[in-house]
């Protein structure tokens, strides 16, 4: 251990240096030293004989890992979502867990409809022409897309960041929908979304976002069978996690006309997207940066070390997602 530093520490992926910095006071900090994750080998190596691990949504956080590194008190996600965690083999193992929620929810929201408006109005196809030189000066029938105010945006998922994304609709003048496991009375007073069942919702909706966590069963939640229940002009938005959606199914519904366009940030398989999606000019795609702000990620990085030093320190761990194991 360093001189005057209590704990050692594995950050698996350089964040914003805030995080490191808090970490630092107290912590001798191994920072993974490339730019790309880290392969599981060397996840698995360096945190052993940790005390403490920062980690990412793309980490596996597992009995493999805890066989492996039973030192590590505790492991802080530098995500929201935390499906890359096995929570109950966590909590069985008394090893808490913690994400960042709040810091986050305005970048995502605001991405999704970054990407509504990227989607219905054609502007990356429309920024290649123009880029291109092939230009040849305005047209009556040149790019046209979709309406955005006074249509029907439906919201599938009431937590943090569907309600953001439902809040900013009103400047659109927009009839709001959303759905969840069950109704949300706060949501609705906040939104003034109306509650819909999933298939309704998907029946009246002319742009349908996610926000849904990915969990057993929201996987492949829109698979071919929801697409059919959408409208032929409606869009799809996905700024949650990419197996929620069946990224084949929506590929064949994009060329077979069943829906009119998706925007993307996640994927099912990250980083790789299936075959013929990244050829169709009817999908907007990010790589995953819905929370990539200056704000966001600096924030992100607060947060992810300031857990991780409560869980170092017995202390109340702010956003832990497993507080039964403190009993
Ligand atoms: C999250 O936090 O879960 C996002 O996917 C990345 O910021």
């Amino acid at each position: 251990m360093a001189a005057g530093k209590n704990w050692n520490v594995l950050v698996t992926r350089r964040i914003p240096e805030e995080g490191l910095e808090l970490l630092s006071r107290d912590c001798a900090l191994t920072v993974n030293p490339h730019d790309r994750p880290m392969t599981r080998a060397e996840f698995l190596s360096a945190a052993t004989g940790k005390d403490g691990v920062l980690c990412l949504l793309t980490d596996k956080i597992d009995a493999e890992l805890f066989d492996a590194a039973p030192g590590v008190k505790g492991y802080a996600n530098y995500a929201v979502g935390y499906d890359n965690m096995d929570v109950a083999e966590a909590t069985r193992r008394s090893i808490p867990l913690s994400n960042t929620p709040g810091v986050l929810t305005d970048a995502t929201a605001d991405m999704a409809w970054a990407l509504l408006f990227s989607v219905a109005r054609r502007v990356v196809e429309s920024d290649a022409v123009m880029r291109s030189g092939a230009w040849q000066g305005w047209g009556p029938m040149q790019f046209i897309g979709g309406d955005i105010t006074g249509k029907t945006l439906g919201v599938v998922g009431a937590g943090r960041i569907g309600a953001a994304m439902a809040s900013r609709a009103s400047g659109f003048k927009m009839r709001l929908l959303y759905t969840d496991a069950r109704r949300n009375e706060a949501f609705e007073r906040d939104t003034g979304a109306e509650f819909f069942t999933f298939d309704q919702l998907l029946a009246q909706s002319d742009f349908v976002s996610v926000h849904v966590p990915l969990l057993p069963e929201t996987r492949h939640l829109f698979g071919r069978e929801a697409f059919m229940k959408m409208k032929r002009t409606a869009y799809l938005i996905n700024t949650a996690r990419g197996p929620v959606l069946d990224e084949a199914a929506l590929v064949a519904a994009l060329k077979e006309g069943l829906i009119a366009g998706a925007g993307l940030d996640v994927y099912e398989h990250e980083p790789a997207m299936v075959e013929g999606l990244a050829a169709l000019s009817s999908v907007v795609l990010t790589p995953h940066t819905a929370s990539a702000t200056v704000e966001s990620r600096k924030g992100m990085a607060i947060k992810a070390a300031t857990n991780l030093l409560a869980m170092l320190r017995d202390e109340p761990v702010p956003d832990c997602i497993n507080p039964g194991v403190f009993g």
